[in-house]
């Protein structure tokens, strides 16, 4: 099929790039020139495992990016993939899905194919391929049958291409026939299960599937806090009580929290939205609470050890919001960095790939380029992201000045790591 992307960001790219090794034709539209010339040129503005090498493989094949809007004329489906940052209130904004909406209206003015499809992959709030989406494109043009639907994402960072080919669902968002067979058809390569929803329903999946899945990891931190009072390892217990398959074994790590662009930004807007409709979303405030607090105890944890933290070295291993990406969007480390600084402690820092992300953030840290040298002569150490190398070190530690060291992801394998919650 003829297939283009608005929005050539994480999940446009790898949608597209995905969508092309199933051996569709794929345009990926963006406003910006240096994203659209990366991508032409097989560079992906994102470290994602696995990515470059389909780039390599599609580009200049059946997979391009452009300025222009016009392939959405020749395109059997076209997915709208733009973000939707959080308001200062934690709603969504919207405008960049609406301005999608009207790019899409105005191309299809000129010339379209007999039954178009717009297909949302963007996390929108209930109600928003209805009446934003059709809205703004049927405005514009009564007269063309265009077919809807919501069909969101599960990726995971770090493990996005995997989880586009093996997928534990596929949600069709839609009550137009015509869409659901050709979406079907879109993905008919993939041994996933299909459930065909309505629209509105489809967007509440997304909200719900990430808030409940954020429920998880600040119930297993709620039971870690008090496991840690109690001198008992919340991974033994969480291994027990993920052994019952109603409750399942996954998303029950307790530690430094949740970051990253959807979980905090989604629980956040979900939350929002019931208190539009005059409820009160006790669960999912406690859930946000819970997670912002936990950086904080590693901190506690570190100052309880050194009495304080005044000019103190402390080696901070892991900047991005978990293993395998480079992003550091609402990373655990940042609150933690700042609580270093305002304790007048020198944060010295290392992570596989992020760092040029949290340069950033924080030009004027001390960054190395490994674990080691972050370690040398450091009176404390946090480790704040999963990532699988720090599970090896050993030896570096003995570099320290003070071996204190507070592991915040259950992922050091030396013995005498304190955890944040264990
Ligand atoms: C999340 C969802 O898992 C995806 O299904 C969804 O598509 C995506 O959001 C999205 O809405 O686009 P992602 O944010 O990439 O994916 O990362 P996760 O693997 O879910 O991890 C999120 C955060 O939770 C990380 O900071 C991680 O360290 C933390 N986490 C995860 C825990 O603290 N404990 C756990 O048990 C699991």
């Amino acid at each position: 099929m003829n297939v283009t992307i608005i929005g050539g960001g994480y999940v446009g790219l790898v949608t597209g790039t995905c969508l092309a090794h199933l051996n569709h034709i794929v345009t990926i539209i963006d406003i910006d020139k240096t994203k659209v010339d990366a991508i032409n040129n097989a560079k992906s503005s994102i470290y994602e495992e696995g990515l470059d090498v389909l780039l390599k493989e599609h580009i200049g094949k059946n997979l391009k990016a452009s300025l222009e809007y016009s392939s959405i004329q020749t395109s059997d489906i076209v997915f709208i993939t733009v973000g939707t940052p959080p308001n200062p209130d934690g709603s969504s904004n919207l405008s960049y899905i609406r301005f999608a909406a009207e790019n899409i209206a105005k191309e299809y003015m000129i010339g379209h194919t007999q039954h178009p499809i717009v297909v949302i992959k963007s996390t929108v709030p209930p109600g928003t391929t209805e009446n934003i989406v059709r809205k703004t494109i049927h405005g514009s043009i009564p007269d063309v049958n265009v077919g809807y639907c919501m069909n969101p994402e599960f990726l995971r960072e770090g493990r996005a291409i995997f989880d586009f080919f093996e997928p534990d669902r596929i949600i069709i968002g839609s009550s137009d026939q015509v869409v659901i067979d050709k979406i079907k058809e879109l993905y008919e390569d993939l041994d996933a299960q299909i459930l065909v929803t309505g629209s509105t329903a489809a967007e509440m999946i997304k909200y719900t599937a990430n808030a409940f899945l954020a429920t998880k990891i600040s119930f297993s931190n709620e039971i870690g806090n008090l496991c840690k009072k109690l001198n008992v390892d919340v991974y033994e217990v969480m291994k027990g009580v993920g052994l019952d398959h109603r409750i399942s074994p996954f998303f029950l790590n307790a530690g430094a929290g949740f970051g990253g662009s959807c979980f905090p930004k989604d629980v956040s807007s979900l939350a929002s939205m019931i208190t539009q409709h005059d409820l009160d979303p006790v669960l999912l405030k406690a859930v946000l609470s819970i997670n912002s607090n936990q950086p904080e105890k590693m901190i506690l944890l570190l100052k309880n050890r050194l009495v304080s933290l005044n000019g103190k070295r402390i080696a901070v291993l892991g900047l991005a919001f978990k293993d395998n990406t480079d992003d550091i969007r609402e990373s655990r480390s940042i609150p933690v960095i700042e609580m270093l600084l305002s304790a007048s402690a020198v944060p010295v820092c290392y992570d596989p790939k992020a760092t040029k992300n949290m340069m950033q953030v924080f030009p004027d840290l001390i960054y190395c380029n490994s674990a080691k040298d972050a370690l040398k002569d450091a009176d404390g150490c946090l480790v704040m992201t999963e990532w699988q190398e720090f599970a090896e070190l050993d030896a570096e530690f003995s570099l320290m000045k003070n071996r204190i060291i507070i592991d915040g992801r259950h992922i050091l394998t030396i013995p005498d790591a304190e955890g944040v919650c264990w």
